[in-house]
């Protein structure tokens, strides 16, 4: 029997990328303590050692070499920190969802949190960023939209495979998950609903109050 022609045409393939990824040293460790001394907040010595785990992961796979040469900005091409960069971001976030969750424990009683979630999800949040923002993938991503999407994958999602790969419990990478926008499809958990309105509020009146620019 003859066989039926086809005259589905295949898209050229892209070609491949990747960056080289390093080796996660103490030296990394270190910096990324040093990065975040809020980490030192978080009372479970081995929740501290994997949220510094994760951004060590996440920076030693990217093309940057710490958190703070990370542009200051929510998403890549987006408004900036004119001064300033994703290393205060992370510690203001961390610190103002702490402050939230105290504030209110303190007026309402009946108010309950888990103190080193928030803060360990807060930390985290952004830990998918070294991935997204990173100019090799941008470049790549920017010119085979069709092919691979656009973006390929947003700073939510990888930021859980990050968590997750370092065994991070799922409460913290959920909170990376669910951050922005992503968690408008799904039921955000309490601790990551603190989260939320600390990174919104962060961006929010930091524009209001004139410390961002438009990127080009
Ligand atoms: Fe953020």
């Amino acid at each position: 029997m003859a066989r039926a022609r086809t005259s589905v045409r295949r898209r050229a393939a892209p070609r491949r990328h990747a960056i080289r990824k390093r080796p996660v040293t103490d030296a990394l460790r270190a910096k990324i303590r040093k990065e975040l001394p809020e980490v030192e907040e978080i009372a479970d010595r081995g929740l501290r050692d994997k949220v510094v785990e994760a951004w060590a992961k996440a920076i030693a796979e990217s093309s940057f070499s710490s958190i703070s040469a990370i542009p200051g900005a929510g998403n890549p091409r987006q408004k900036v920190l004119k001064k300033g960069h994703q290393a205060q971001h992370i510690r203001v976030v961390a610190r103002m969802a702490l402050r939230l969750a105290e504030e209110l424990a303190q007026m309402f009683p009946d108010f309950r949190y888990d103190r080193d979630v928030v803060l360990a999800g807060a930390l985290c949040h952004d830990v998918g960023k070294p991935f997204e923002f990173d100019p090799r993938h941008q470049r790549f991503w920017g010119k085979n939209k069709r092919a691979q999407g656009w973006p390929t994958v947003r700073h939510p999602p990888f930021g859980v495979h990050m968590c997750l790969s370092v065994g991070l419990p799922l409460e913290v990478a959920h909170i990376a998950g669910a951050h922005s926008a992503e968690g408008e499809h799904i039921l955000r958990s309490h601790e990551g609903t603190i989260v939320h309105f600390a990174d919104k509020a962060c961006w929010g009146i930091l524009q209001t109050g004139g410390l961002l620019s438009d990127c080009d």
